[in-house]
C-alpha cells in the first residue's frame, strides 16, 4: 500500500481527483485533509465514502499543528495539494483567505513534508499565474509569471515556494498549471454551473462586459488524468501545463449552453465588467503530451451536455451547496438576490 495525504479533497477538482485515483490505484490509500470552507463539502464524497482505503480529516492546511501531527501519525509517501481559495471574484473582494490558504498553507505543508521526507508533493496551480494573452500565443512553463488576481498572485506565492524548496532543499516538487475546468461537482459560482444553474431557474446570465474574454477549456476528468501522471511520471521540480486546446469567448460559451438547455438568449445580462479582467488563457501542453504521454480526451460539446445533465440531475446538491454563505455573497457580488 502507498498511502496519498490530498488536500482539498472535498473540492470541485479534488473529488473528482480521489475517485479516479481510488479506481485506478487499488493499492493507494488516501487521506484528505480538507478545511469543508463554503467550497468544500463531504457530499462531492458520498459514493465512495465507504471506501477502507479512504479518509477524512476536517481541517486547515495552514494549521501547523494538525499537519505535523497528521503526518506523524500516517506515514505519507506523497502529496498532492489541492486546497485553496479559488474564485477571483472573492479574492477581489477580500484577498486575506487567498493569502492565508494559498501562500502561507502551501508553506506550510512543504515544511511538515520537507521534514518528513515524502516522495513526491505536486502543488496543483492555474494557468492564471501567466497574466494575460493577446489575440495569439500560448502559454508554456516558460513564460515568465505575472498574475493579475489576487487569486492569481497567490497561487504564484505558492507556485514560487513550491521552486524554491526545490532549489534550495532538493524537495520533490512538481508544479501542475491547468486551465479552466469544467464538469460534475464544481460550485455554482464559476460561470459554467452558474450560468447552467441560473438558466435552468430562468434566471439571468451576467455576462461581464461584453463577453469578449477567452478561456481554454478542460473537462475535469483530463485534468485529473494529467495530475496523476505528474505524481507517478512526472520530474522533480518540473512544472506541467495542461489544457483542453479549446478556447471560447465568454459570449460563445453562454449562447452554447442557452441553446443546449433550450433557453432564450434573453436571459443574457451584459453586467460591470471584472477589475483587471484577463483577457485571454490558453495553453501549450506539449511538453505534457510528450514527457507524461497525457492528452485530453473529453470533447467539449459531449462534455458540456455532460455536465448540464449533470447539473439536472443534481438539482438538490445545487439547492445545498447555494444555500447560507453563498446567497450572500451572491448578493453582494451581483447586486441581485439569488432566490427572488
Ligand atoms: P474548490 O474551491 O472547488 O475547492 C477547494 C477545496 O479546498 C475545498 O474543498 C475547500 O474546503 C478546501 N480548502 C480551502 N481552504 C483550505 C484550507 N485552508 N485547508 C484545507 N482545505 C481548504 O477549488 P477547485 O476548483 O477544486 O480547485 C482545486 C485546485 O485547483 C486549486 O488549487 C485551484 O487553484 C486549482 N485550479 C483550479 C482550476 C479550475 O478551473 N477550477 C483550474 C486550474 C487550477
Ligand atoms: P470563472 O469561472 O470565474 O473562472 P476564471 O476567472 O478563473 O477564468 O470565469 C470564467 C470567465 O467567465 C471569466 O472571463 C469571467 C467570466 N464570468 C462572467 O462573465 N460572469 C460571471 O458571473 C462569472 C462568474 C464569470
Amino acid at each position: 500500500m502507498t498511502t496519498v495525504l490530498v488536500t482539498g479533497g472535498c473540492g470541485f477538482i479534488g473529488s473528482n481527483f480521489i475517485r479516479l485515483l481510488l479506481a485506478e490505484e487499488p493499492a493507494t490509500r488516501v487521506l484528505n485533509l480538507d478545511a469543508l470552507t463554503y467550497a468544500g463539502n463531504l457530499e462531492n464524497l458520498a459514493d465512495i465514502q465507504t471506501s477502507d482505503r479512504l479518509s477524512f480529516t476536517r481541517g486547515d492546511i495552514g494549521d501547523r499543528a494538525l499537519v505535523e501531527s497528521l503526518l506523524a501519525e500516517t506515514p505519507v509517501d506523497a502529496v498532492v495539494n489541492f486546497a485553496a481559495e479559488s474564485h477571483v471574484d472573492r479574492s477581489i473582494l477580500d484577498s486575506d483567505p487567498f493569502v492565508r490558504t494559498n501562500v502561507v498553507g502551501t508553506q506550510v505543508l512543504l515544511d511538515a513534508c520537507r521534514r518528513r521526507g515524502v516522495d513526491r508533493f505536486v502543488q496543483v496551480s492555474t494557468d492564471e499565474v501567466y497574466g494575460s494573452l493577446g489575440e495569439t500565443g500560448l502559454f508554456t512553463e516558460e513564460t515568465p509569471l505575472s498574475p493579475n488576481s489576487p487569486y492569481s498572485a497567490s497561487k504564484a506565492g505558492g507556485d514560487l515556494l513550491v521552486r524554491a524548496y526545490c532549489h534550495t532543499f532538493d524537495f520533490p516538487g512538481i508544479i501542475t498549471r491547468c486551465s479552466n475546468n469544467y464538469g460534475p461537482y464544481q460550485f455554482p459560482e464559476k460561470i459554467i454551473p452558474l450560468f447552467i444553474a441560473n438558466a435552468l431557474a430562468d434566471k439571468s446570465l451576467p455576462v461581464y462586459g461584453q463577453g469578449r474574454n477567452v478561456r481554454d477549456w478542460i473537462h475535469v476528468s483530463d485534468h485529473c488524468r494529467g495530475i496523476l501522471a505528474a505524481l507517478r511520471r512526472g520530474r522533480p521540480g518540473e512544472i506541467y501545463n495542461f489544457g483542453g486546446r479549446c478556447e471560447i469567448a465568454n459570449i460563445d460559451l453562454t449562447r452554447e449552453l442557452l441553446r443546449l438547455l433550450g433557453k432564450p438568449e434573453s436571459l443574457i445580462r451584459h453586467v460591470a465588467d471584472r477589475p483587471g479582467h484577463d483577457m485571454r488563457y490558453a495553453i501549450d501542453c506539449t511538453k505534457a503530451e510528450r514527457e507524461l504521454s497525457w492528452a485530453p480526451r473529453v470533447a467539449f460539446a459531449e462534455g458540456l451536455s455532460q455536465t448540464i445533465d449533470w447539473y439536472r440531475e443534481h438539482a438538490d446538491w445545487v439547492a445545498r451547496v447555494q444555500s447560507g454563505e453563498y446567497s450572500k455573497y451572491y448578493e453582494r457580488q451581483y447586486g441581485t438576490r439569488l432566490k427572488s
